[in-house]
């Protein structure tokens, strides 16, 4: 969610970190920066660099397309030699007896029925399942959040007063969130949405039943209701990025959920908990006017029920999506997976509010490739870790374990369950470290190697600062940090040369520490080859290709006065062209990147382009983009676009 375009609604800005936990890798870093001096912290703390090693060397990118220009417009641009064809829009009907989109319609029913709004993470998952198809697949997009002053005529600019929605509206609302199921297929070198395909669904926050499980399944604050035994919740929220898993489940994650909500919190039982994550009746979430559970006055508990990695089998469109609630409650950004040496599996993920952490889980069962219906619940139990990066270079995974360090009753954790719904506070505890803002998190299918988006953090304090949460540390050593940095971790490896993501201890280092690398305060590192129109800031998304590079995303080209919109950026993580990025793609004005996905031959990515024309002032009847429609009588509408070669090789060749 790109949250600089508002003034008064920040939803990774809401959240209280009061954590002020000593911490002797902080000291030690705040010792070291202050001889280093404010100039010389980055590179004083960076691990080596290929780019540096390679400076004045050539670039040697295995990325050869040209850089698409920085710039901004209404309209989407790509890369000399590719084509980006829209392939399905907000409203666009998926089930056979689906309607049309209408232009300005409230119509909840319609809605459940099209794809939703805002979408974000996608998945590629190939059909039939078990093959490796690149030109038939089920493509799962989660839809993030809405903007109703875009949806429909005669709503205010958005979080500017009550919105004074109908019930209606709120209907309508509440099924445009959620995730889709849609089956492509790639025919004649284009890619198309089968409408009445089997596969199709919605799962949406206003129809669809999820089963929540793990610890927190069945705990008493977790009852409402309408639920009194704790284990089932109508839909998911604020689903941001994700993953899926190597049994071919996707992931979603949870983020900003604190926003949706009226009432008091202060008087609810879950007063101090909810202010850790901001839970606060905004103006721009109304549904509690015309639906009771998101109103806590009358349902204290609902809030509690939000902010998990769910999990969803798309294959069978019949099956009920889960919460998994062992992997904490935070504002989840992705969730990321990987098999470790020993045959367990580890979630890689982040919490999206300035000063929050990072973690991992680890499952206690292990990854059986014959034996998918055993794999289903495997992320249930295990442990979860938050991580503290360390001025050595190495990373330290804390496990937040119930019984363990301060993690006792006498600090109002009286069981695994409470540690999973108030895990920012665990995290506090334990002395994790308060990170830029993390986003997407990806796994690198080659070395196995973790690549943490920080997309920036301007309240980034000097490390000089008194403030122990808020001042610069290794990982996030800039002041006033406006541009996002990528953290790489690396786990050991073993004898067998595979990555063990179990371990306690990690290295890390930087891949690219993000801002225009020509203006000297922004300390940026990049590969030196890097052009004026390659190099981003704000690092949201990534995923990678099946040759191991790296493909990134933005959300805030445009902060802090650039006139630059969002769009995706290739790099090599090894060789010769490591953190040489390249611009593919660019949005229209108002949207943010999101989402990319390759296809496992390497020759498409689909990416999500999200709440084109979003901003200040922009309205239904005059936003800045009419993309993709340029129709007079038609908003913006968020879309997912399919990029390919048009001599129909590999993206990047
Ligand atoms: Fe939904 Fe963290 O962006
Ligand atoms: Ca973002
Ligand atoms: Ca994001």
């Amino acid at each position: 969610m790109n949250a600089m375009h508002d003034d008064d609604f920040d939803p990774e800005d809401v959240g209280v970190n009061t954590s002020t936990q000593p911490d002797i890798q902080t000291v030690i870093s705040r010792r070291m920066l202050l001889a280093a001096g404010a100039a010389g912290a980055v590179a004083a703390i960076a691990a080596p660099s290929t780019a540096q090693a390679q400076a004045g060397g050539r670039a040697v990118s295995t990325l050869k397309f040209k850089d698409v220009k920085h710039g901004m417009d209404d309209k989407i641009h790509v890369a000399e030699g590719y084509r980006a064809d829209v392939l399905i829009r907000w409203g666009d009907p998926i089930a056979k007896d689906a309607p049309d989109f209408v232009p300005g319609k409230v119509d909840a029913a319609a809605q459940e029925k099209q794809f939703g709004y805002n979408c974000d993470f996608l998945a590629y998952q190939p059909l039939p399942y078990g093959s490796r198809s690149s030109s038939r697949g089920l493509l799962c997009s989660n839809h993030e959040y809405t903007n109703n002053e875009l949806m429909w005529p005669g709503i205010p600019v958005r979080n500017n007063g009550d919105k004074g929605l109908t019930k209606e509206q709120v209907e309508h609302d509440m099924s445009a969130h959620g995730l889709s199921v849609v089956e492509v297929r790639k025919s004649g070198g284009k890619w198309s949405y089968v409408k009445d395909s089997p596969y199709n669904r919605r799962l949406s926050m206003r129809g669809q039943v999820f089963r929540v499980a793990g610890p927190a399944a069945g705990h008493a604050r977790l009852k409402t209701k309408a639920d009194p035994t704790g284990t089932q919740v109508i839909g998911t929220l604020n689903n941001c990025a994700g993953g899926f898993t190597p049994w071919g489940t996707v992931l979603t994650g949870e983020e900003n959920f604190n926003g949706y909500f009226r009432g008091d919190p202060k008087k609810t039982p879950e007063a101090a908990n909810y202010a850790r994550y901001g839970v606060q009746p905004f103006r721009g979430a109304p549904w509690g006017v015309h639906v009771d559970r998101f109103d806590m006055d009358k349902e204290p508990n609902e809030p509690n029920r939000f902010g998990y990695v769910c999990e969803y089998d798309p294959y069978d469109p019949k099956s009920t999506p889960v919460k998994r609630t062992s992997i904490g409650r935070i504002k989840h950004e992705g969730a990321m997976t990987a098999v470790s040496a020993d045959g367990r599996v580890a979630l890689y993920t982040g919490d999206d509010e300035r000063f929050e952490y990072v973690y991992k889980f680890v499952t206690k069962g292990k990854f059986d490739p014959s034996r998918r219906e055993r794999n289903m619940n495997l992320l249930d139990e295990g442990t979860l870790y938050a991580a503290r990066f360390n001025e050595d270079g190495t990373c330290t995974w804390l496990p937040l374990v119930h019984g363990q360090g301060p993690l006792t009753a006498a600090n109002g954790f009286n069981s695994q369950a409470d540690v999973c719904i108030e895990t920012r506070r665990a995290a506090d505890l334990v002395g994790a470290t308060p990170m830029d803002r993390p986003e997407g998190i990806a796994i690198s299918p080659k070395t196995g190697k973790v690549y943490v988006c920080l997309t920036y953090n301007e309240r980034r304090k000097p490390a000089n600062d008194a403030s122990a949460r808020e001042r610069a540390n290794p990982a996030n050593p800039r002041a006033e940090n406006k541009w996002g940095q990528i953290v790489e971790i690396s786990p050991p490896v073993t004898r067998g040369g595979r990555a063990d993501h179990g371990a306690l201890t990690s290295r890390w280092g930087f891949f690219i520490v993000a801002g225009n690398p020509k203006d000297p305060k922004t300390q940026a590192q990049y590969h030196p080859a890097t052009t004026d129109d390659g190099w981003f800031q704000a690092p949201d998304n990534i995923t990678f290709d099946p040759k191991g590079r790296a493909w990134i995303t933005t959300d805030g080209m445009d902060n802090f006065g650039n006139d630059m919109a969002d769009g995706l950026y290739g790099a090599d993580t090894t060789g010769p062209g490591r953190a040489l990025s390249k611009h593919l793609f660019r949005t229209p004005v108002g949207a943010e990147m999101t989402g990319p996905a390759f296809t496992p031959d390497g020759r498409t990515v689909f990416v999500s382009v999200q709440h084109p024309g979003e901003g200040d002032k922009m309205t239904f009847e005059k936003p800045a983009t009419r993309w993709p429609d340029f129709k007079p009588d038609t908003p913006p509408r968020p879309s997912v676009v399919a990029i390919t070669k048009l001599d129909g090789g590999e993206v990047g060749s």
